[in-house]
């Protein structure tokens, strides 16, 4: 077969790995030839394109990033997209297309599916709020990377007797607020998923001290709100696919929890370093684990499809149920991290 791939939207680490899976059994095992769109949907539309060969994918495996690169384009959002996509894979004769993404990316796929496209997606998000799986490669990552900031904030924040805000990614879901906030021992954690009152979160800090405490660690994911009509914050610009740029919570928190707690305040936002770099050895082994299930399904000639964890099984779930929903965070979880706060 002939199979295309691309990489879309924001990077994860681990899609260097499902790159590797996907082109090592394609090509060594099916014979299959496998072409990689460049910077997502931008290469299907443009007809960028390098054929992918074990060679190519020699020593990828340990490295952020993704070779193919990625970008945010949305082929519905450009004068005759979806027909130039059709076009790019009829003339390098794809019989079938990878699209290794997030909610955007493989939003897009489900409808070149309906539209006859036959596509197979693989979950991606450092956010891990697609449904139909488990976790998503790239969430344990930047769990690992926001845990050991915050242990590193611990220590300072101690030093100085300072209230840290920490704003980590998360623009719909705090599962890496909540999960990082629980491995750190965070003081609060606000999440998009529940809108937060400040004076709450001031009586938590002010409690803390109270209790003898000299320092708190506030951990804060991006998208995080507060409840209506009780804070005004400033609302930024939107990507291809409409979402706002976010970035600044942590900026307008401090001065405010400085201002009503009288502690001194510290802001730190991870950003895209939460993205960057190696994969932890657990997202190695779901981006190798997806791969294979991609290209396996593929072979199937199971269209439409999304490979996903469920407990530690791959299956196969449909896109539309993958990109149906965004997966907020299991309300479990979080009731375990309210346990520490104050
Ligand atoms: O896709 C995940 C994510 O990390 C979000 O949490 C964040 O809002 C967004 O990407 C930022 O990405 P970019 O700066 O690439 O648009």
């Amino acid at each position: 077969m002939r199979i295309g791939m691309l990489t879309g939207g924001g990077d994860a680490p681990g899609l260097n790995a499902v790159i590797r899976a996907v082109v090592r059994k394609a090509t060594d095992i099916y014979g299959d030839v496998v072409i990689g769109f460049r910077n997502g949907w931008k290469g299907a539309i443009d007809a960028e394109v390098e054929t992918l060969t074990a060679d190519s994918v020699k020593g990828i495996l340990p490295r952020g990033g993704t070779i193919l690169g990625s970008s945010r384009t949305n082929p519905f959002k450009i004068p005759d997209g979806v027909t130039k996509i059709e076009h790019t894979l009829a003339s390098f004769k794809t019989d079938a297309l990878i699209a290794i993404g997030g909610e955007d990316t493989l939003g897009v796929a489900a409808k070149l599916f309906e539209q006859g496209v036959n596509v197979v997606g693989v979950p991606k998000t450092i956010d891990n709020d697609l449904s139909g799986t488990d976790f998503t490669f790239g969430f344990s990552t930047a769990v690992e990377i926001a845990t050991e900031a915050l242990d590193r904030l611990h220590t300072t924040a101690e030093a100085h007797q300072r209230v840290m805000v920490v704003e980590l990614m998360g623009r719909h879901a705090g599962w890496i607020a909540t999960y990082a906030g629980i491995a750190s021992g965070a003081d609060v954690i606000l999440i998009p998923e529940h809108p937060f009152d400040l004076d709450e979160v001031c009586e938590h800090i002010t409690h803390r001290h109270q209790r003898g405490r000299t320092f708190s660690i506030v951990v804060v994911a991006e998208g995080a709100t507060p409840k209506e009509g009780t804070w005004e914050t400033a609302a930024g610009d939107q990507d291809a696919f409409g979402h706002v740029r976010l970035g600044g919570i942590a900026n307008a928190l401090a001065p405010e929890i400085e201002k009503r707690t009288g502690f001194e305040t510290r802001v730190t936002i991870l950003g895209h370093v939460q993205r960057g770099g190696t994969p932890s050895a657990f997202d190695r082994v779901l981006a190798t684990r997806f791969g294979i299930a991609a290209i396996d399904a593929v072979h199937d000639r199971d269209f439409g499809k999304m490979v996903a964890l469920r407990g530690n099984k791959i299956e196969r779930v449909s896109l539309a149920e993958g990109v149906g929903e965004l997966k907020t965070i299991d309300p479990d979880i979080y009731s375990v991290a309210e346990v520490f706060f104050g």
